[in-house]
């Protein structure tokens, strides 16, 4: 089926429950988009949808959406184990596809996502929302445009008390974001990644993981997640040649922070003590814009569904971020061994 430019193109979002009703929310609101099907299981999910959305069907059959021709691009918000086969056949079956994060639960399963989108020649995005965060967005070109020097290294933390997942652990549910970001600033891979981690509430799923991706040039990212931890954190701290940044996303304002700080190697040093010579200077709190990163991703979506324009979390980022999960899990399980990612 052809998209024309002017079209809104017509949306089925699967699995509505917490976070997939805001994409509900998000494709019946967006203008290039007109939201047609939700399907869930759960009869109470789709009460709520057919009472805010009476005109737009509901359904409990995932065949009722892969065979809909009138169906051009497809959501799935469902359980991460259920990722794999419905973008699968929703991309065999010629849609669109909107997969949320973990891409899929295997780095083999993305590969075959990625081969199968570009067989069908449709559009395979995934929910990385924090790569359409206006923050991250900036980071993005406060390093691409070297403002901050070389970046040397970063780290993250997503911490909270609660959300206890049983059927991931905190790698799984957390760890896409933070290693998407990881990957998106360092433009490449990680060579290696160690992980240490324990689960104290449920035998077997880890509430708290320390992990680190090691990057060519000896460039490091140690991320920091847990749903068990007194405070409730989500930054991201870069450390560069000539300058630092923090992106705080609980601030709720002035989410990033540019400090003019670094240790400067001095060419000509008068004496030991001046060959490092470190550096205190200003802060700045440059203005992002308050736009909301979900909007933004699901309208990069349509644009890039429509007309055929690669995603900036396309399959292929997706399957890069599995990799690195797939590999932590590993070392997870080698006691913190390192794994190589590609190995
Ligand atoms: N991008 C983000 O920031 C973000 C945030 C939260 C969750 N997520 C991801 O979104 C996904 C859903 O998370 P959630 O918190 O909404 O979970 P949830 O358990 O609240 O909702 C999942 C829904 O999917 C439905 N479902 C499961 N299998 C289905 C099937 N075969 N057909 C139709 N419906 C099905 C369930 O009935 C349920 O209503 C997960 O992959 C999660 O990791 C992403």
């Amino acid at each position: 089926m052809t998209i024309t430019g002017l079209e809104p193109l017509s949306i089925a979002v699967v699995g509505a429950g917490e976070w997939g009703k805001n994409h509900v929310r998000m494709f019946a609101q967006l203008k290039g988009s007109r939201l047609v099907t939700v399907c869930d299981l759960e009869e109470s999910r789709l009460a709520s949808v057919r009472a805010a959305y009476p005109g737009v069907r509901v359904t409990t059959r995932y065949e009722d959406v892969v065979r809909d021709p009138a169906v051009e691009g497809v959501v799935i918000a469902s359980f991460a184990a259920q990722h794999y086969d419905q973008a699968r056949r929703a991309l065999e079956a010629g849609k669109h596809v909107l997969v949320e994060k973990p891409m899929t639960l295997a780095a083999e399963e993305a590969e075959e996502l990625v081969h199968v989108a570009t067989r069908a020649a449709r559009c395979l995005m995934v929910g990385h929302l924090l790569l359409y965060h206006p923050a991250v967005v900036k980071m993005n070109q406060l390093v691409a445009s070297e403002e901050i020097g070389e970046l040397f290294y970063l780290y993250s933390q997503r911490l909270n008390l609660g959300q206890v997942r049983k059927d991931e652990n905190a790698l799984w549910s957390f760890g896409p974001h933070d290693v998407a970001v990881a990957l998106y600033l360092f433009a490449c891979e990680p060579e290696m990644v160690t992980a240490k981690g324990e689960a104290f509430l449920q035998k077997g799923i880890v509430d708290v993981v320390f992990v680190t991706l090691h990057f060519p040039q000896r460039k490091l990212a140690h991320i920091h997640l847990s749903w068990l931890d007194p405070h409730k954190i989500r930054r991201t701290t870069l450390v560069g040649s000539r300058k630092m940044v923090v992106f705080d996303d609980m601030e709720p304002n002035d989410k990033i922070r540019i400090y003019d700080k670094g240790v400067d190697i001095r060419r000509q040093p008068m004496s030991y003590e001046d060959y490092l010579h470190v550096r205190f200077g200003d802060i700045l709190i440059p203005h992002i814009g308050s736009a909301e990163p979900l909007r933004l991703e699901c309208q990069h979506f349509l644009d890039c569904s429509r007309n055929g324009a690669t995603p900036r979390s396309d399959g292929v980022h997706g399957l890069q971020v599995v990799r690195v999960l797939a590999a932590a899990q590993k070392s997870l399980e080698m006691d913190g061994a390192p794994v190589p990612v590609k190995g």
